[in-house]
């Protein structure tokens, strides 16, 4: 609720579903002093009066606007001329006039034909997308734009104060605001909008028009249902938008007509495998569409939506047997090279995060045929080692750093060029560590942010040369950037690493018959070759079981069984650093499966942790799992320190700096260093209290750091709130369900 309204008098020429629910906001945030209206209708007025939206009402809209400092134009775009006509006189310079409509361009002509090309510097057009089934004064609701979108067009005449009132406005409806052009926004509307409502009506009047129309309709199942529902809208209305925003309808249909052509086609043919790769595409583009879609950075700007999770203090039992999703560095390369090899890969255990599946939208925008996943299986129908096509729009990779230096190698060397594109996190990340040896090899690639960063930028080369590397930095991402680069590169690529990393890249590519030498740090292939399709088994990720291994580990009579875990002796650091911590720790029932060893791991709370010096050669093995030791480490006995880990600042987040803030907040006293942190550890042996005091944690967005400090919820006597952790599911979507069902209750909210 504002402290100072927002605007003295706001005028609404029209009180419909839109505009009283506007005022509905107005009056609950406290936005106007005074809010009038005038529409054609007395009973609105009357209506409006009782329903006490507004303090005074009128036929004629010139009594309206005087003395108004926001016009809201909320009726059908077609009066919007007539009324500006009229009204003109009576508005001052600080006037802001805004509208409804949900096109613009028809609007910003009206304005012009009105004022001339010198529009008002407070006229700004706007477009909430919302809307409901019903109509009228009294369907108003006052969360009708909560987590809507608003689109303002801002004109070149358009005042930045205006512009800036409007945001507040529809920010205090909760509503998302976006900005964009009047010819941008009537072409995405003609798209996702309009061609949608044509082809609904369309539908409905192709069956309608059959001489057993009456049967049709008895019988017709769900699916028509959900695809005529809007139908069922104004007729007056939409006759007005496809007039309005004819041009780009047109375009939008036209661009139907293509499409619809293709899939005609394809089933004329009985092309199975173009089929369902097209079929596949568009579900998963459905499914995904608010993460995967490259268009979400356009939005990102004034993004209002963040999770939070809350857990509750008091003693938990903290018990079971689990099986965590799939590892995620397994499931990206499942996708990359299954799409290059010959022949078809299937793959189980496939992870079903954001990351992961951003490498598999990717793939489909390059053209290549996956069915799934579904229920961790995956079908990627390779399209060889030339195959790839040319995605038609920048590839958005979300928060992946793994898929976006990855394919930095892998497009480096492709015919066509392309745009990578990432989340807020992913824009902030280092991409020259990957560029600038691809360059080496003869690679156009470019950094396009500021210092590094994302947008990459890659003129595609068929002309790479095979290069020996010495990565300065222990990164599997580098290493297999340049590896896969060196696929297509003449002659042999190698890499020597600092320190041995997750080997993933390598094991795979020899699972899919491709040569590779390891010799001690240095790993070489030879250029030239092909992928053949295989099977991959993908086993559960041990850095997601580690949160659950830690929780374990804190807390008094715990006894928790992470099955089937990968144990890849490159990512096993965790276990080795929670054993030397004292953790009761058993790797149980060791196995191989798809070519990576398995097992087990049991972890009991019977006895208090042990600070240490962690040890700098396990670093690289541990990478990912440091923040969860953080949290162990402050239940441990004494000091437990971290060196030669300086990598943890240059993940999703910086891991030093957020852990220790974390840390901090809940009562533990830390010292973060350049390459690492020292933390005083609570831990008394035998005393199984509470360690930290809760509070308020910012993740910054990392999904690790989001469920370490969840797990600190075992040992905390405080609540504990962690905002920002929406990307938990971009590895570990099922976190909050097993810890619920572990004994950790998390509640989440939006
Ligand atoms: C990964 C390598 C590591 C790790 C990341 C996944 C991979 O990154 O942190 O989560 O799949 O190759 P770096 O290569 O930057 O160390």
């Amino acid at each position: 609720m504002m402290s100072q309204p927002l605007f003295e008098k706001v005028a609404f020429i029209g009180l419909g579903l839109i505009g009283s629910s506007l005022a509905r906001v107005m009056i609950a945030e406290n936005l106007a002093k005074q809010i009038v209206a005038s529409t054609r209708s007395q009973k609105t007025l009357d209506d409006a009066k009782a329903l006490g939206l507004i303090q005074a009402g009128y036929s004629n809209p010139v009594d309206a606007v005087q003395g108004a400092d926001l016009v809201v134009l909320a009726l059908p775009v077609r009066a919007t001329q007539k009324v500006l006509q009229t009204i003109k006189p009576y508005l001052s310079d600080s006037t802001i006039i805004t509208d409804v409509g949900s096109t613009k361009g028809n609007v910003v002509d009206a304005a012009k034909a009105v004022y001339g090309e010198q529009l008002p510097s407070g006229f700004v057009p706007g477009h909430p997308i919302a809307g409901a089934e019903h109509t009228g004064v009294h369907a108003g609701k006052v969360d009708l734009f909560a987590n809507h979108k608003v689109i303002l067009t801002p004109l070149p005449s358009s005042g930045d104060w205006a512009v800036q009132k409007l945001i507040q406005l529809w920010q205090a409806a909760k509503a998302e605001v976006i900005c964009m052009d009047v010819e941008k926004h009537d072409e995405v509307l003609a798209h996702t909008s309009h061609l949608p409502h044509l082809m609904a009506f369309n539908l409905v009047e192709q069956l309608a028009n059959r001489e057993d129309n009456l049967d049709i309709f008895r019988y017709a199942a769900g699916g028509f249902r959900d695809f005529s529902r809007i139908a069922a809208s104004d007729p007056q209305m939409w006759h007005d938008i496809f007039f309005a925003n004819k041009k780009a309808i047109l375009n939008a249909v036209d661009g139907f007509e293509h499409q619809l052509a293709q899939i005609r086609k394809l089933i004329e043919d009985e092309d199975s495998q173009a089929l369902m790769g097209l079929l596949g595409h568009a579900q998963a583009a459905r499914q995904h569409f608010n993460h995967m879609l490259a268009k979400r950075p356009l939005m990102e700007k004034n993004k209002v939506t963040t999770q939070q999770f809350t857990i509750l203090p008091g003693k938990k039992n903290f018990q079971g047997k689990f099986t965590v999703p799939g590892d995620k560095s397994v499931s990206h390369r499942s996708i990359m090279f299954g799409a290059i090899a010959e022949g078809t890969t299937h793959v189980t255990g496939f992870l079903e995060g954001e990351d992961a599946l951003a490498t598999l939208q990717a793939f489909r925008d390059m053209g290549v045929s996956i069915e799934g996943p579904k229920n961790g299986e995956v079908t990627i129908h390779g399209v060889g080692i030339n195959g790839l096509k040319a995605p038609k729009s920048a590839l958005y990779m979300g928060n992946s750093g793994t898929s976006m230096r990855l394919l930095s190698g892998m497009l480096s060397a492709q015919q066509f060029d392309s745009v990578m594109t990432g989340d807020a996190s992913l824009s902030k990340r280092p991409m020259e560590r990957i560029a600038k040896p691809l360059r080496e090899m003869g690679a156009q690639i470019q950094t396009t942010g500021e210092r590094g960063t994302p947008p990459v930028s890659i003129t595609g080369s068929q002309n790479l040369q095979g290069i020996h590397y010495d990565l300065p930095m222990a990164s599997a991402q580098v290493k297999s950037g340049i590896l896969l680069a060196g696929l297509w590169a003449n002659g042999e690529t190698s890499v020597t690493e600092p320190e041995p990393t997750r080997d993933h890249t390598e094991r795979m590519l020899r699972a899919f018959g491709y040569k590779v030498k390891t010799e001690g740090n240095r790993i070489s292939l030879q250029g030239g070759g092909k992928l053949v399709g295989t099977e991959i088994q993908v086993p559960s990720d041990i850095s997601s079981a580690a949160f659950f291994m830690v929780g374990a580990a804190i807390t008094e009579g715990s006894d928790v069984t992470l099955e089937a875990v990968g144990i890849n002796p490159t990512r096993t650091g965790v276990i080795e650093i929670l054993k030397q911590m004292g953790a009761d720790l058993t790797v149980e029932n060791e196995r191989i499966a798809g070519g990576e060893p398995i097992a087990d791991i049991r972890i009991r709370g019977t006895r208090t942790l042990k600070g240490i010096h962690m040890p700098e050669d396990q670093v690289p093995l541990a990478i990912d799992e440091f923040p969860a030791l953080f949290i162990a480490a402050a239940c441990a006995e004494g000091q437990t320190i971290l060196t030669g880990a300086a990598e943890l600042r240059v993940k999703e987040s910086d891991r030093i700096q957020v852990m220790a803030d974390g840390l901090k907040t809940m009562g533990i006293d830390c010292t973060p260093t350049e390459d690492g942190i020292i933390i005083e550890g609570k831990g008394k042996a035998g005393d199984w209290s509470a360690i930290f005091t809760g509070g308020e944690i910012e993740s910054h967005h990392d999904h690790r750091i989001a469920m370490s400090f969840s797990m600190a919820g075992l040992r905390s006597s405080g609540v504990i709130k962690i905002v920002g952790t929406e990307t938990v599911a971009t590895s570990f979507p099922t976190f909050t369900e097993l810890a619920n069902q572990a004994g950790l209750p998390i509640q989440v909210s939006e």
